[in-house]
């Protein structure tokens, strides 16, 4: 059979025994939305340990963008392991990192000379990105977004401000942080509307912020996501990267961008930043660059790299097997699932904004390529977020043998690895719309 496969109440017996040691272990700081225990994955197919078979529309967050498992990966993994798995590229050399730094500074928007440096994690690499600023301008000051996510260390989480359970106890933060509104044009902060607002979001950072609170000589870096991801799958209007870079550029401001979660081919473009001919000064990835294995990079202009021996290192960065995988992963992506991406995002896209019309919870549905979010409200006039009614949705889904997870306050967004099918994508859109006319039946009641 084709599809997912639930054999009976969730979780299974095996699943339960799991999920009794794991509470008893693992920290309580987790996000798990729902009682999934994986055994087995295969592209876009989930086993669970009692043989549930589950469609995965997360990509284990944003990671595997190739597929889970992919065998093409795992064969150039085993091939790497029979000749080394680590020595540190931070204290030797390695004959594999040069290659993949090579090949991100060809890919990564502008035509200039660049340098990498290789990380473990998301936030590994924001927080690299902002010490290299830093160091580069010798300027204090970071300019971030509110609704952004960059990671959970002391520096990324000073700029992190899409939830405040995130923040909550752990001040004090790196000071020096200034954050100004995304461009979430659903839910204008200034309660205007594109394009008539002018881009008074931008505007307001030089007429208010730069005067009164945060002054631009004093600032290294801007620090974005093109698209905001755990705020809520937020695409910015066009033109608006246009009106922020002319701003940033006037006081010689370094652009960063993240693309830990939008790059890879996420936005059927390998980064977010080309849908907007958007050229940062310094690109922070992560997350599917490796597909699964633990691999950060940061790359930039190579003018900005003046730091010296010693001034910032690491052990893992740019280990063997991960460098292998990237490179694999990289060539996968650029040669068929990029395209499909865009092609399968599309096409979800036209279906699921026909819903918008249908559903009188639903507020909003965007994205690029198979980055879309779908915004649930209690009302379409007061767009007042309906949490509990997503957190369902997802339950839903989850126990119908979907996979789904929630970012901002009340959004559910659909990401699945970019090997899906057209027929898998059917299979997951029929799943989910069952489950919004079950909860449509309760809505109206
Ligand atoms: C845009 C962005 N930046 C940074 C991070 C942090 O990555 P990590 O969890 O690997 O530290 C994330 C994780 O979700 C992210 O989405």
């Amino acid at each position: 059979m084709y599809g997912p496969q639930i054999k009976g109440v969730l979780p299974g017996d095996n699943a339960r025994k799991i999920l009794a040691n794991d509470e008893k272990y693992l920290s309580p700081s987790y996000t798990r939305e729902y009682p999934l225990v994986v055994k087995r994955t295969q592209d876009i197919w989930v086993e669970d340990v009692d043989g549930n078979i589950f469609l995965d529309f997360t990509a284990g967050i944003g990671v595997c963008n190739t597929g889970n498992n992919n065998e093409e990966i795992k064969k150039t993994i085993i091939e790497q392991l029979d000749n080394y798995i680590h020595f540190a590229l931070g204290d030797f050399y390695n004959d594999k990192a040069p290659l993949l730094a090579e090949k991100l500074c060809y890919l990564t928007p502008g035509q200039f000379d660049k340098k990498v440096f290789f990380t473990n994690s998301g936030t590994e690499s924001v927080e690299a990105s902002l010490k290299l600023a830093r160091y580069y301008t010798k300027r204090p000051r970071i300019l971030g977004f509110i609704g952004a996510f960059h990671g959970r260390t002391m520096g990324s989480l000073a700029i992190t401000s899409s939830k405040s359970t995130q923040r909550k106890h752990f001040s004090p933060l790196i000071g020096d942080v200034t954050h100004v509104p995304y461009p979430y044009c659903y839910r204008c902060p200034y309660k205007l509307s594109y394009p008539q607002c002018n881009f008074w979001c931008v505007k307001i950072i030089e007429e208010v912020y730069f005067k009164r609170l945060c002054p631009p000589e004093d600032v290294a870096c801007c620090i974005v996501e093109p698209i905001q991801g755990e705020g809520g799958y937020i695409v910015p209007p066009d033109g608006y990267f246009d009106e922020l870079t002319k701003v940033l550029k006037k006081y010689d401001i370094l652009l960063v961008c993240d693309e830990v979660q939008s790059g890879i081919g996420r936005t059927g473009k390998m980064f977010a930043s080309e849908h907007w001919n958007l050229v940062p000064d310094i690109v922070c990835l992560a997350k599917a660059l490796a597909n699964g294995l633990p691999l950060g990079a940061i790359v930039g202009n190579k003018k900005y790299y003046t730091w010296v021996k010693g001034s910032h290192n690491n052990t893992y960065g740019g280990n063997a097997l991960a460098v292998v995988a990237a490179l694999k992963t990289i060539e996968l992506v650029q040669n068929k699932y990029m395209e499909n991406a865009k092609n399968m995002g599309d096409y979800i896209l036209t279906i699921a904004k026909k819903w918008v019309e249908e559903y009188e919870f639903l507020g909003d549905v965007r994205g690029k390529g198979l980055m879309i979010g779908l915004e649930f409200v209690k009302d379409k006039q007061t767009k007042e977020e309906a949490t509990k009614l997503r957190n369902t949705i997802v339950y839903k889904c989850f126990e119908k043998g979907l996979l789904l997870l929630p970012c901002g306050e009340s959004v559910i967004r659909f990401s699945p690895p970019l090997s899906i099918s057209k027929s898998a994508v059917d299979i997951a859109l029929s799943i989910f719309k069952d489950v919004l006319n079950t909860v449509k039946r309760n809505f109206s009641m």
